[in-house]
Parts: C-alpha cells; structure tokens; sequence
C-alpha cells in the first residue's frame, strides 16, 4: 500500500458509500485524509452507510446525486483530490433498462464534470473505468491499445464518461486518469444485490453452503483484484505527478478459470456446496467476453503499482470478513 500521508488533503469520493468507494474513502481516512462523500445510495447499487461503520461520522457525506453538482459546487471548489466512482456496474440491468444506465453512468457524470471543471479547474481526478470496455479480448492478456468494443450498454456508457474524462484533460481543464478495474472482491461487496457479477453470486452462495453455479463450461478466465489493491491503485493513480498516460488496465495477480474460482471460493468456506456448470442464460450470452486478463505492464511501470493479494488469500480473508459480520 503507498505510504504517503494525505494528512490535510481534501479528498472527495463519488460514490463512496458503495463497495469500492467504502473501501476506499476508509483507506484515505487511514492516511489522514479529509473524506467528503458523495453518495444518494441509488436503488439497486451498493451503497450503504453502514460500510463506513465504525468511520462514518469522520466522512462528510452529501447524499445527491453527481448530477446535482451545482448544488454542492462552493464545497467541491475546495477540494483537492476526487475520485469519481460513482456508477452503475449492472451489464444485464443496463440491457435492460439503457436508458436508466444512460443517466447514472453518462448524463450524470457529465454534469458534474462540467461543474468541476469550472470551480475547481484543473484538477486530479481518478475515475473508475472497466474493462468492459474493451469487449471480447482478441488476445490474452489485453492492454490499454485493444480495440474498445464492449458488448452492452454499460460498457458503452462507462466509455462516454472516461471519453469526457479524457477530453477534459487534454484541453487542459481537468487532470484525469481513468482506471480499468477488472472484477474486483473484498469485503463490503454487496452480496444481497442480483446482477453485482459473477462474484458476488459465488460469495454469497459459498457463505450460504449452497451449489455454486457457473456459466459455460467453467473455462473462461478472470483475474480478480482484491479491494485493497485496487485502493492502493486509486491513490497511486491520484498523487502520480504527470504520468505519461492517463489509462491504465488494474488487474488481479493470476488468471484463473471461474471453475478454479469457484472451487477456492468453496473451499475457503469450509462449505459442503458442489459446483455445477449450466448453460449461460440466453441474457448473459448475449453480452459476455468470453476470457479476460489485464495486461498491467502500464501501471506497473508508471504508477509502481501491481497487485499484492493473490486470490486463494484474498477470498479467504473476505469470506473470514463476511462470517464475523453475519455473527455479530
Ligand atoms: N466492482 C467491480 O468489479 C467493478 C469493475 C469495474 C468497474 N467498476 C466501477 O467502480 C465503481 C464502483 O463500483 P462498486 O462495485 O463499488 O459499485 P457499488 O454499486 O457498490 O457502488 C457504486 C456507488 O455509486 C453510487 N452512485 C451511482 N450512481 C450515482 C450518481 N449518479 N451519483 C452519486 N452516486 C451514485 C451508488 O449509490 C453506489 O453507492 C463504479 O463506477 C463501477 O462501474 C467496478
């Protein structure tokens, strides 16, 4: 984790009463930072006051939306750092409702990019992207240069909003970098929440001692990252002077199948669950990538940053995480 102290610093996070956002903002507190909050907990995301929990009273929280931004705009002048997770990761929810995914991931995200732009000009902002974007990977692992041509709405829509990101920075009134997480696990994921990806279905069903179910024939590869290193990733990505590029893959330390993921899952566990292997519903076929790996020579080299958690620690932690919070 980077060592840099943010005593003093006013961090802003979009977003952050979510999974990640939580995560984070609790990361940025560690380093002494001042945390303001965005966050309304929009139906059917993970947002929830209570991932702050025992730090929520050290956060500012501003329950709007980011597209209320001139609501807050005298606040957000003062701040130093943003990080702008706020979003919808649902891909079967954004096929289904477009243009419900449409405002939370684009028409919001450009009104308050237009809003910081002008009070607060010029500054670092790390948003986070998906490998979404890049759709079904022509060649293992991908990097930053794949072609972009993602295969539903949100990953369409997540691309508008890095794009205004983007062309913010290059005609100079923001400094952006646009972060493209892959699956990311740990604790304060959402387990109750349908659609939250494959993931979450595998905790929950693992913690519940019930059949994991995959999709396919269980040979597509993923490689998740653990929360921690993603936050690591945020920060880096924040306090980076002048980064030749401002894209960059975060991906998990190996690739494994979803069988094999499964199957640590369970065995982290302790759980009796079997696994079995189904046909894709005919609504995720229609939209899945096939295998995914990051290519993250970029950030290695640019941001030193890599991922420490390999995933048989990382699930067992989470898991160990979730069964004292359902005990308590
Ligand atoms: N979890 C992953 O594996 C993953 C992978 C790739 C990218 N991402 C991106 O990371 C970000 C965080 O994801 P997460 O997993 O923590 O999801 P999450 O649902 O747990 O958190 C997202 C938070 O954003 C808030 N939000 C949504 N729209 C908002 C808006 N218009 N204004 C203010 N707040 C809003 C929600 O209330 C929620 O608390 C998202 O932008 C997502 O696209 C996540």
């Amino acid at each position: 984790m980077v060592n840099r102290s943010l005593t003093g610093r006013r961090a802003w996070v979009t977003g952050g009463l979510g999974f990640i956002g939580s995560n984070l903002a609790l990361g940025l507190l560690r380093l002494g930072a001042e945390v303001t909050i965005v966050d309304p907990c929009v139906e059917g995301c993970g947002g929830n006051p209570a991932n702050l929990e025992p730090h929520l009273g050290h956060c500012r929280i501003v329950g709007r939306d980011i597209a209320d931004a001139e609501t807050f705009a005298s606040e957000l002048a003062t701040a130093d750092l943003v990080f702008n997770l706020a979003g919808e990761i649902s891909h079967s929810r954004s096929q289904r409702e477009p243009m419900r995914d449409l405002e939370l991931n684009t028409i919001s995200q450009l009104r308050f990019l237009q809003v910081l732009a002008r009070v607060r000009p010029g500054v670092r902002v790390v948003y986070a992207g998906t490998r979404q974007v890049y759709g079904r990977a022509h060649a293992l692992p991908v990097n930053e240069d794949h072609p972009i041509r993602p295969t539903d709405y949100n990953g369409v829509h997540k691309r508008a909003a890095e794009n205004y990101h983007l062309m913010l920075s290059r005609i100079g009134v923001l400094d952006a970098v646009v972060l493209r997480l892959t699956n990311t696990y740990g604790p304060r994921l959402a387990l109750q929440l349908p659609g939250q990806g494959f993931l979450s279905a595998f905790l929950r069903r693992a913690l519940n001692g019930e059949r994991i179910e995959v999709f396919g024939d269980g040979s597509q590869l993923r490689d998740p990252v653990h929360v921690d290193d993603v936050t690591d990733a945020f920060i880096r990505a924040a306090l980076a002077e002048s980064p030749p590029d401002r894209v960059f893959n975060v991906g998990g330390p190996e690739a494994l199948t979803l069988l094999e993921i499964a199957r640590l899952a369970s065995l982290a566990a302790g759980s009796a669950g079997s696994i079995t292997c189904r046909e894709f519903p005919a609504e995720h076929l229609a939209f899945d990538i096939g295998s995914y790996q990051a290519d993250i020579t970029r950030i290695r080299a640019q941001l030193g940053w890599a991922p420490t958690i390999e995933f048989a620690v990382g699930i067992r932690a989470t898991l160990n995480w979730f069964e004292k919070k359902l005990a308590a």
